[in-house]
């Protein structure tokens, strides 16, 4: 195991109900704020109307900017910077799910620092602007997914360069103060429910896959995680108002990047980039959806090269037959993957999504092009595990 830093000051409020205390929350980082939120479904919930009635009451003025779509662009962020700057906003609250949340993080730069959002933004061949000032930032999930409440990370997206990418920053994104109210979640529909839950998922699996192998408590609070979206998410896909299933997977999400789990492995992440390329391209596919399809696909690869987590995964999750070694051990864990990525009603692989077989390559050249990929797959495999995910 790696030695660790564990730094996290975001000041999380969870359970049901706390959406009450949004006001006085609020009330503690300033006098105005801009709430960042998606087109519609806050407003059609009638959240965004309540958590201005509930800023107001407690004196704190606000505006609001609810025009980021999912897989949040740049050119949204910075309308939403200008609208703060221009209102003399002094801090951010990102309302929604995980594209509505990260915009609030560019927002917070972008009206902080000046500039356009791209500039603190580095890939290979460029370096990132030094965000120098950024905005408070309150965020409110209404889907269990990113984890964008509990870290320092927010993804973007940059139609005109077809490029999706990242800023991930301890010292000047962290949330200062997350609300976690599981019943938010309750309207979410059985497919974004379980888009959110692979993706939660993946946040943990990435690094258990890769990462250093003795890392004994880092496993088992990873595959807690797991097992918990697992069996509350097929329990709250069946019945979205199951407010205990709800809650477990909220609290699943908001811990999964909080730090702890994926600490001291220096695990590499793969299919988040390798899923970053695809909706890079196809803006219509959800982060989740595209996880979905490729982790059997990257598994298999693993598999090859790396077998012993995903035959760890197979054991302790899916209770392994003892006399299955090697090449099938491996297939036993996929199949069971691909179990769960079906049982939630998610598609498991390329063809179902639309994507056809010529973009493979294209995809590979994306994925290189950003860079972020700490671990060596050369064009080759790459084109090889999409092809796979076909
Ligand atoms: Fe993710």
């Amino acid at each position: 195991m790696k030695n660790l830093t564990i730094y996290n000051p975001v000041k999380i409020h969870f359970g049901a109900g706390e959406i009450e205390n949004a006001g006085h929350l609020a009330k503690s980082l300033g006098k105005k704020a801009v709430i960042v939120t998606g087109k519609s479904s806050t407003k059609k919930t009638g959240l965004l109307d309540k958590v201005v009635k509930l800023l107001e009451k407690e004196g704190v003025k606000s505006v609001v900017y609810a025009g980021v779509t999912p897989n949040p662009k740049n050119t949204e962020v910075e309308e939403a910077a200008a609208l703060a700057v221009k209102e003399g906003c002094d801090f951010v609250i990102g309302l929604g799910g995980g594209s509505a949340m990260d915009a609030a993080k560019g927002v917070a730069v972008v009206a902080g620092s000046g500039g356009k959002l791209w500039d603190y933004i580095g890939m290979p061949g460029k370096k990132a602007k030094d965000i120098g000032k950024s905005l408070p930032i309150i965020l409110i999930p209404t889907l269990s997914a990113t984890g964008s409440e509990g870290n320092p990370a927010a993804v973007f997206s940059n139609p005109v360069l077809n490029q999706k990418a990242a800023i991930y920053n301890p010292d000047k994104i962290f949330p200062a103060i997350s609300i976690v109210d599981p019943d938010l979640t309750l309207s979410v529909p059985p497919k974004q429910t379980a888009e959110g839950i692979i993706d939660v998922v993946m946040h943990v699996l990435e690094e258990y896959l890769t990462g250093e192998i003795d890392c004994d408590m880092q496993d088992r609070f990873t595959e807690g995680i797991i097992l918990t979206c697992m069996e509350q998410g097929v329990k709250a896909i069946k019945n979205p108002g199951d407010k205990h299933a709800r809650a477990q997977i909220a609290l699943s999400s908001t811990v999964a990047l909080q730090g702890l789990p994926n600490s001291g492995r220096a695990g590499a992440w793969v299919v988040h980039p390798l899923e970053h390329a695809v909706t890079a391209f196809y803006d219509n596919i959800a982060h989740g959806a595209g996880i979905a399809a490729i982790l059997p696909s990257y598994l298999k690869y693993l598999g090859e090269v790396k077998p012993d987590k995903v035959h760890q995964l197979a054991d302790r999750l899916f209770d392994a037959p003892k006399d299955i070694k090697g090449e099938l051990k491996t297939a036993f864990c996929i199949e069971n993957i691909r179990k769960f990525i079906t049982d939630i009603g998610l598609s498991d692989n390329f063809k179902d999504l639309d994507i056809g077989m010529e973009n493979m390559e294209k995809f590979a050249d994306k994925v290189i092009e950003v860079g972020g990929l700490p671990w060596k797959l050369d064009r080759e495999r790459l084109i090889q595990i999409f092809k796979d995910a076909f």
